[in-house]
């Protein structure tokens, strides 16, 4: 199938279509990568109850919420289907826990994105490698940064086609998607988070913050994103 082909097809799909056509199309070679938070839950909903031929993975990093464990436990009961976990790599965690306590990352923006280059992103690497496609949960509204985003795009530093099924969705969208099919979701989300990610780098939001104001709090906002997503060097490929 060419890139035009694709255009074609993509055009006015629903994320659940969207989803379908990726599986059909890139069947085995498409993977999602969930941290749990509800735009991810509805995401795993879509695929397991469809039993969509889509691998749903997570990056474990070994700092969550227990609430998170807790939605991962809940999320293996419910559709009893695998979440395949990665790790960090041993050998570098403990050489920088070592050499830097258990807390480096509050020290400077060098060690958080030590930090989270161990703990996420070279497991992210690892997690992908083979792949063709990458679902996400991401949300334009999520942040300024992300708005600029596609909700099919060309991931230059992956290799790879990644794919925002909810890009377009609101808050309210994926809450009512949540509420109607009793999707399990992460109890953080009604204190306060609206952003999960790591305990320690994590906090509630005053109402009426910004959506990530709550993740990596004492550092400028222009620093936030963990090297998951690179949103500089995206480039588009093909949109609606
Ligand atoms: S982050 O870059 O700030 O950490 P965010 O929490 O907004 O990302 O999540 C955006 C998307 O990144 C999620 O929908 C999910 O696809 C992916 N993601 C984030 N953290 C993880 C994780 N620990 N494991 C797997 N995927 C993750
Ligand atoms: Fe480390 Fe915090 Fe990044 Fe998690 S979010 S990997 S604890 S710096």
């Amino acid at each position: 199938m060419n890139i035009d082909e694709v255009k074609q097809a993509i055009a006015g799909l629903g994320p659940q279509q969207l989803l379908a056509f990726v599986a059909q199309n890139f069947g085995g070679k498409a993977v999602f990568s969930t941290s749990f938070g509800w735009e991810d839950q509805v995401i795993s909903d879509m695929i397991f109850t469809e039993d969509l031929n889509v691998k749903v993975f997570t990056l474990d990093t070994g700092r969550m919420f227990t609430e998170t464990y807790y939605t991962w436990n809940r999320t293996l009961e419910k559709y009893q289907k695998p979440i395949y976990t990665f790790y960090p790599d041993k050998e570098k965690l403990q050489e920088m826990v070592t050499k830097k306590g258990p807390s480096s990352f509050y020290e400077s923006v060098e060690n958080r994105k030590e930090c989270c280059g161990i703990r996420k992103v070279e497991p992210l690497n690892r997690a992908l490698a083979g792949h063709e496609v990458w679902i996400t949960g991401i949300r334009a509204d999520q942040s300024a940064n992300r708005e600029d985003m596609q909700w099919v795009e060309w991931d230059a530093a992956h290799n790879l086609i990644k794919v925002h099924p909810l890009f377009f969705w609101s808050l309210d969208e994926v809450k009512t998607y949540v509420n109607e099919k009793n999707v399990p979701y992460n109890p953080l989300h009604d204190k306060g988070f609206p952003s999960i990610g790591c305990q320690p780098c994590t906090r509630a939001v005053q109402p009426g913050e910004d959506f990530r104001a709550g993740r990596w709090w004492w550092e400028d906002a222009s620093k936030k994103e963990c090297g998951l997503h690179d949103v500089t060097a995206h480039e588009e490929v093909f949109k609606p």
